[in-house]
């Protein structure tokens, strides 16, 4: 079987106390802390998922031949629970990430959960793990859902079996700056084109901008800007998160046109920003705009909303505005103060 039975059910060990007291909750990163149990569901080709079960956390076993380890066919998702002053443990828009999963499955001919056993799924796995959902203001519980074909599959075809696995790690800041992002703006490599997965979060689109992101660390920078395939001359999406630009009264961001992936931190910056009566654009964004905005910030579930200090195009640099004005510093707080449960949630984002 994929995962290895437990035949009792899981009792706490000295071992797990010790992993647990072992934990800095002072100064949480974005590294995996192996929490108690994931949740396994798995569904033959052609049927449909039905209700998985809490195991473990562990390593699995997977067949050589899955479509995942041949194919690359899978996809994550990223969210993250959130522990309030009044202890209620709180979920920002679970459903999106789930109805982006069925949109990627899609893409890569695999069944999903339905948005409703995404969503319960989730809650399940975050109350078998509530103790590791960080202390108020310490930090995030990150859930990372997989959907990926784990069946056996020799030449190129769907698996038949797919595996629907969440597994989570208490998480603090993502990057570390002791300011802002200072990004590289990538010229030669794509991290998508057109008709692509670059709209999914398929896992094949990640691997390719680590090399990039290294070489780009190595120089000095936070991370890589990707530019469009079609013309060169467009901003797209950072490695691991979506982009804006600020002029004037105008936040604007790539458009959502196959390319980019669509954030739910992305979505909802968007609405907190006209809610403050800025004029929000999703278009295209030539390299000249990015370099002449006042302000540039990036999202994304792990990074937040995180501001852009410098920019570098070719041999041009350029610094945007940071500190306490900024419209990246109000939106963070904005978001970050409905997820934490500090101001009512009137969109109805929280579960
Ligand atoms: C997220 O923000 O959840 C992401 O998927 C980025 C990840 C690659 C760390």
């Amino acid at each position: 079987s994929f995962v290895q039975p437990s035949s009792s059910p899981h009792l706490a060990s000295e071992e797990d106390e010790q992993k647990y007291a072992n934990v800095n909750w002072e100064e949480l990163g974005f590294g995996l802390i192996p929490t108690d149990y994931m949740y396994v569901a798995k569904c033959k080709q052609g049927e449909s998922f039905s209700e998985g079960k809490l195991v473990p956390y562990g390593d699995i076993s997977i067949s050589p031949c899955s479509g995942i380890l041949n194919y690359g066919q899978g996809l994550f998702e990223g969210l993250k629970a959130y522990r309030t002053e009044d202890e209620r443990i709180m979920l920002f828009r679970p459903n999106q990430n789930g109805l982006r999963m069925q949109t990627g499955a899609d893409k890569l001919c695999m069944t999903s959960p339905s948005e409703e056993q995404f969503v319960k799924a989730i809650k399940k796995t975050v109350l078998a793990n509530k103790k590791w959902v960080p202390p108020p203001g310490k930090g995030t519980l990150y859930i990372r859902p997989l959907l990926i074909g784990s069946g056996a599959v020799l030449g190129i075809a769907s698996a038949p079996e797919f595996t629907f696995l969440i597994y989570v790690s208490p998480v603090g800041i993502y990057q570390q700056t002791s300011s802002g992002l200072n990004l590289k703006v990538d010229h030669q490599h794509r991290r998508a084109h057109s008709g692509g997965t670059g709209c999914v979060k398929s896992c094949t689109n990640y691997s390719p901008v680590v090399k990039k992101m290294q070489e780009a660390k190595a120089l000095g920078f936070s991370d890589v800007l990707f530019l469009d395939a079609a013309t060169g001359r467009n901003i797209e999406e950072v490695s691991t998160c979506n982009i804006f630009i600020v002029k004037g009264n105008v936040v604007s961001t790539p458009l959502t046109s196959g390319t980019i992936l669509p954030g739910i931190t992305r979505k909802s910056i968007t609405e907190l920003a006209r809610d403050l009566g800025y004029q929000v654009q999703e278009r295209d964004i030539s390299v000249d705009e990015l370099l002449e905005a006042e302000e540039v910030f990036c999202t994304g579930t792990a990074v937040v909303v995180q501001a852009v200090e410098t920019m570098t195009f070719h041999d041009k640099k350029v610094k945007y505005m940071m500190g306490e004005e900024t419209l990246s510093t109000k939106l963070h707080s904005m978001l970050t103060s409905i997820q934490k449960g500090l101001v009512e949630d009137t969109k109805g984002w929280m579960v």
